[in-house]
């Protein structure tokens, strides 16, 4: 059972040399499968990949 108004919600995705690939398909997923309404923010938090990873992700 679910409220039938739900808050609105942050999502926070922290990741670590991460493919831009994987990244871009978990936001998608996380669209495609979310009712905009719930969705406030998608924040993604790069915690401390190194420096190459960049470089290999255009
Ligand atoms: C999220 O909910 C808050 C509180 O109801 C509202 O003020 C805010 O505008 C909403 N944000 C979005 C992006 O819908």
């Amino acid at each position: 059972m679910y409220l039938e108004r739900l808050p609105n919600t942050s999502i926070i995705i922290p990741f670590h040399n991460e493919g831009w690939t994987s990244l871009l398909r978990t936001i998608h997923s996380i669209i495609n499968r979310t009712p905009g309404s719930l969705i406030a923010e998608i924040i993604l938090v790069d915690d401390f990949s190194e420096r190459d990873w960049w470089k290999s992700t255009s």
